[in-house]
C-alpha cells in the first residue's frame, strides 16, 4: 500500500468552487480532510482486503478504505493511527452493538465531511444497511470462502442482529470461513456506498436520501417529540425490537 510522507504546504482552491469547501490544509489535525474523487471499485477492493488479507476487522476495513485513501492523496497517511479503528470489530469489542462496517464508515465520513453532509450521508448509509440485501459485492477472487455468499436484509444496524439474520438464511456457522467472506464483502459494500456518496458531495450533486427507514418514519410521526407522545431518540427500524407496539 502506498504510504506517502507528510507534505508541508497548503492546498488552495480557487474562489470559483462553492458548496462543499475542499480548501483544506494538508494537515491531519484539521477536519474535514480534503479528498479526491474515489475510485469505487478500488475502494471496495481495499475494504475487502483490509478485512480478508490484513485481518484488521470490519471497522478498520471501512474506515481505512475511506479516510486512508483520502490521507494518501493528501500526503498525511503516516500521521494518523489507523489501527485505532480496530476497536469497532464485532460491534465494538465483541458486544454485537453497531456493525463495525457502519461504525468505521461513520468515523471515516466524520473526517471527510462537514455538516449537513456528514449526518445526511451517515443516515442514508444506515438506512441502506438496514434495508438492502447485503453484501452485494463479489470479489474476483474470494479470499475466505468460495461458496456463494447469501445476501440478507438486516432490518437493524447491530452486528449481532445482522449476523443472526444471515446465519438463519444461509445455514452457515458463525465464525466460519463463509461468515468471514460475508463480512469481508459487507465491508466492500458499505465502503462502496459511502464512497459513491462522497463523490456526489464533491461534485455538488449529493441529494440527501431518507434519514430513516419507512417503518421508523411511520412511528416517528408521533414519537419524534413534536407531539405529547414519548419522544424517541432513534432512527432505527422500531419493529425489530418493538414487534408488538400498539398490537400491530
Ligand atoms: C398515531 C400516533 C402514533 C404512532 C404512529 C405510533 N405511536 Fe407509539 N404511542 C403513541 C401514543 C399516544 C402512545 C402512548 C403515550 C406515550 O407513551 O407516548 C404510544 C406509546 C408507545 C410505546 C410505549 C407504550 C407501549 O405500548 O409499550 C411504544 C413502545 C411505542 N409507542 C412504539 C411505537 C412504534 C414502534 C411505532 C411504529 C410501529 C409507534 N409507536 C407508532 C402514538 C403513536
Ligand atoms: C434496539 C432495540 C430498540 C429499537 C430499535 C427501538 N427501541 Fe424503543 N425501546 C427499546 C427498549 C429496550 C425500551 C425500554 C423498554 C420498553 O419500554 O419497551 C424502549 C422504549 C420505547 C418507548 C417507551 C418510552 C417511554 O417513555 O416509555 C417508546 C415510545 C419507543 N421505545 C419507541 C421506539 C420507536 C418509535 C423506535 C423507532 C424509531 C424505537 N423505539 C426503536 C428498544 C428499542
Amino acid at each position: 500500500m502506498l504510504r506517502l510522507g507528510t507534505v508541508a504546504g497548503v492546498v488552495t482552491v480557487g474562489a470559483g468552487i462553492s458548496g462543499y469547501d475542499i480548501a483544506k490544509a494538508a494537515d491531519a489535525s484539521q477536519i474535514p480532510w480534503a479528498y479526491k474523487k474515489f475510485n469505487i471499485k478500488k475502494t471496495m477492493k481495499r475494504a475487502y482486503e483490509n478485512y480478508a488479507v490484513l485481518g484488521k476487522g470490519c471497522s478498520y476495513a471501512v474506515f481505512e478504505a475511506l479516510a486512508g485513501t483520502a490521507a494518501e492523496k493528501n500526503g498525511t497517511y503516516d500521521s494518523f493511527p489507523w489501527t485505532v479503528a480496530t476497536v469497532g470489530s464485532g460491534g465494538v469489542a465483541h458486544w454485537g452493538a453497531i456493525c463495525g462496517t457502519l461504525n468505521g464508515a461513520a468515523w471515516g465520513l466524520s473526517l471527510l465531511l462537514a455538516e449537513p453532509y456528514r449526518s445526511q450521508v451517515i443516515q442514508e448509509l444506515f438506512v441502506y444497511y438496514e434495508s438492502e440485501k447485503l453484501p452485494n459485492y463479489k470479489p474476483k477472487k474470494p479470499l475466505k470462502s468460495d461458496k456463494n455468499v447469501k445476501r440478507t436484509k438486516a432490518n437493524a444496524i447491530q452486528c449481532h442482529v445482522s449476523i443472526e439474520a444471515w446465519v438463519d438464511a444461509s445455514g452457515a456457522k458463525k465464525g466460519s470461513a463463509e461468515q468471514k467472506e460475508r463480512c469481508a464483502c459487507l465491508c466492500a459494500s458499505i465502503a462502496g456506498k459511502a464512497a459513491r456518496m462522497l463523490n456526489d458531495v464533491l461534485k455538488e450533486k449529493y441529494v440527501a436520501g431518507d434519514s430513516m427507514g419507512k417503518v421508523a418514519a411511520g412511528c416517528m410521526e408521533c414519537h419524534d417529540g413534536s407531539a405529547t407522545h414519548s419522544a424517541v431518540l432513534s432512527h432505527a427500524d422500531c419493529t425489530t425490537c418493538h414487534d408488538d407496539a400498539h398490537n400491530q
